[in-house]
């Protein structure tokens, strides 16, 4: 895969995922704009680690719709044009419907909306402005093996991935004729800090398990399918959903 001179906005792109992401579309040529929300220490660590030259830090915190047509605007003044955006930027927290409270659920529910559904669906409609312009490029929306398997302990999380998926199938029918093709990657558990933080030790033994692999996947892992889907020659899967599992769960 060759990503040469390519443009490429990762979101949250300051650790985990998308560093990785980030990391892998700079070594195949690509020029990057990191995408973060508040970490500015990890986010100019991650711009040191990138190899070659004209990568960009972006600090928004694409929750608020306003940012988002920001972010789009700095990134063109930056670069003139935007070939691939990675929807990565994603928030993960706990809502045991059998333990919290009324404004704990609804501000579970309102967050992870704002951020992992509300935030990636303002990026798609900024980013396809700029790229119907400029002839056509590629979205790829992190979506989760949640959608499809159900999260007990954070419904909001697994509802929003399942929307996002349903959106990037949309969006790859509607898109198609203006060269601008999208797709959605679904991991299962990723050894990064959202993993971390939301298991327990038991619950990551369990998790472990579940795949033939009896391991989680490596953030490169995540990122290889990401960057399959944004290269030349995948336009013909646009609107396909690849998981990265560890064949933990396999859907029909
Ligand atoms: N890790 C897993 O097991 C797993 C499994 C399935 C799917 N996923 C999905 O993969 C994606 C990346 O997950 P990860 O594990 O790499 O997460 P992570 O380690 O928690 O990193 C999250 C990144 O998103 C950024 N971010 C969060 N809210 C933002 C906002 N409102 N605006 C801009 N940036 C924001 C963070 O920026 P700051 O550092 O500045 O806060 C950080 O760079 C997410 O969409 C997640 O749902 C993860």
């Amino acid at each position: 895969m060759d990503f040469s001179d390519k443009k490429v906005l990762v979101t949250g792109a300051s650790r985990g995922i998308g560093k990785a992401t980030a990391i892998a579309f700079a070594q195949k040529g690509a020029k990057i704009g990191i995408n973060f929300r508040s970490n500015l220490n990890e986010a100019k660590k991650t711009l040191s680690e990138l190899p070659g030259e004209g990568h960009h830090l972006f600090q928004k915190d694409i929750s608020q719709k306003e940012n988002c047509q920001t972010l789009i605007d700095e990134f063109i003044s930056a670069y003139g044009s935007l070939d691939v955006l990675v929807n990565n930027a994603g928030i993960s927290i706990f809502h045991d419907i059998d333990e919290v409270d009324f404004d704990h659920w609804t501000d579970a529910w309102e967050n992870t909306f704002r951020t992992n559904l509300f935030a990636a669906a303002n990026m798609c409609f900024c980013a396809a402005q700029a790229m119907m312009k400029s002839g056509g490029g590629r979205i790829v929306n992190v979506s989760s093996r949640g959608a499809f398997r159900g999260e007990p302990t954070k419904p909001a999380y697994g509802a929003s991935k399942a929307a996002l998926n349903a959106m990037s199938q949309s969006l790859a029918k509607k898109l198609a004729p203006h060269n601008i093709y999208v797709g959605a990657v679904a991991p299962g558990f990723t050894e990064t800090e959202m993993a971390a933080i939301t298991l327990t030790t038991k619950e990551r033994e369990n998790l472990l398990r579940e795949s033939p692999f009896q391991r989680m996947a490596q953030p490169e892992e995540v990122a290889h399918a990401i960057l399959f889907l944004a290269s030349d020659g995948a336009e013909y899967s646009s609107g396909t959903i690849i998981d990265v599992n560890g064949a933990s769960y396999l859907r029909s």
